[in-house]
């Protein structure tokens, strides 16, 4: 199951610039989409994998977790809202971009703890990484998703 979840978290590195095309906004919006649904499927997987003692699953999507997070910003560029595109991403994204990139960024930090602490094998810090990481997805979720 972990080989599977690891084949498919790819992160679809487009490069984002200012002047992107039409179609390459619609890439961006469906690759963001895919990114975000596979780590809605890891964050599922984590529960199962906690209870089974598979630490080292639970490290290896968290690292994937944080890698999507670092990037995130870049696949919001300006023109890819819900105006011109169908997306569950709120206008409010562009208005306040900062607050966007820091909650991202909050979101990496978090992944990048509970991948430690299940390096470590340290269940109640993984039990408690994995909550505080859910949380910054629903601060986010709560302020800039539909
Ligand atoms: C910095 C903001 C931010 C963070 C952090 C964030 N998300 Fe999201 N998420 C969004 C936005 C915005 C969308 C809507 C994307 C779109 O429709 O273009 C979204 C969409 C989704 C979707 C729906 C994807 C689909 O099928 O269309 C899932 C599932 C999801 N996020 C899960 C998560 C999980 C799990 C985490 C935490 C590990 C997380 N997100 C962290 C902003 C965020």
């Amino acid at each position: 199951m972990f080989k599977r979840l690891s084949a498919s978290l790819l992160i679809l590195a487009i490069g984002a610039s200012a002047s992107v095309t039409a179609s390459a906004q619609s890439d961006l919006v469906a690759a963001r989409k895919a990114n975000f649904k596979q780590t809605g499927i890891a964050m599922r997987q984590m529960r199962g994998q906690f209870s089974g003692g598979d630490y080292e699953a639970i490290a290896a999507s968290a690292l994937k977790i944080a890698a999507w997070a670092e990037q995130m910003p870049e696949f919001f560029p300006a023109g890819t809202g819900p105006d011109t595109h169908q997306t569950d991403a709120l206008p409010s994204i562009w208005e306040r971009f900062d607050s966007f990139t820091a909650l991202a960024q909050d979101n990496q930090k978090a992944a990048l703890s509970l991948a430690n602490a299940a390096k470590d094998g340290d269940g109640n810090a993984i039990m408690a990484g994995m909550q505080a990481l859910g949380k910054t997805c629903g601060a986010c979720h709560s302020q800039f998703r539909k």
